[in-house]
């Protein structure tokens, strides 16, 4: 198991440009992490893929975790979603992320 430490830049609802450092294994997810770093009212179902408030979108990177059924559905019913939106709540923590730039956008 590695123990290298990685970053990401994620753009939080005021468009303000933050970093996060992060491990692999030390988040259960990606909402997890920014939930830490980010002290905001998200997560609240606790990462079901039912609640939305978690939604991101992925301005740069690539993610290989393929979107399951719940989040798709969730997705769908979310306004403001992009073409490159996901839940942050079904999105591991791994050196995948390394360098990526996620924005939050939030369910609306
Ligand atoms: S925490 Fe509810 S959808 Fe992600």
């Amino acid at each position: 198991m590695t123990n290298s430490c990685y970053s990401l830049i994620y753009f939080n609802e005021f468009g303000e440009e933050c970093h996060a450092d992060f491990k692999v294994n030390e988040y259960h997810n990606l909402m997890e992490l920014l939930f830490d770093k980010y002290v905001e009212n998200w997560g609240e179902c606790k990462g079901r893929a039912w609640c939305g408030t978690c939604h991101v979108e992925l301005v740069k990177g690539s993610i290989t975790e393929n979107m399951d059924k719940d989040e798709l559905l969730r997705l769908s019913k979310i306004g403001n979603r992009t073409e490159n939106s996901r839940l942050a709540c079904q999105i591991p923590v791994n050196a995948e992320l390394n360098g990526s730039i996620i924005r939050i956008l939030k369910d609306d």
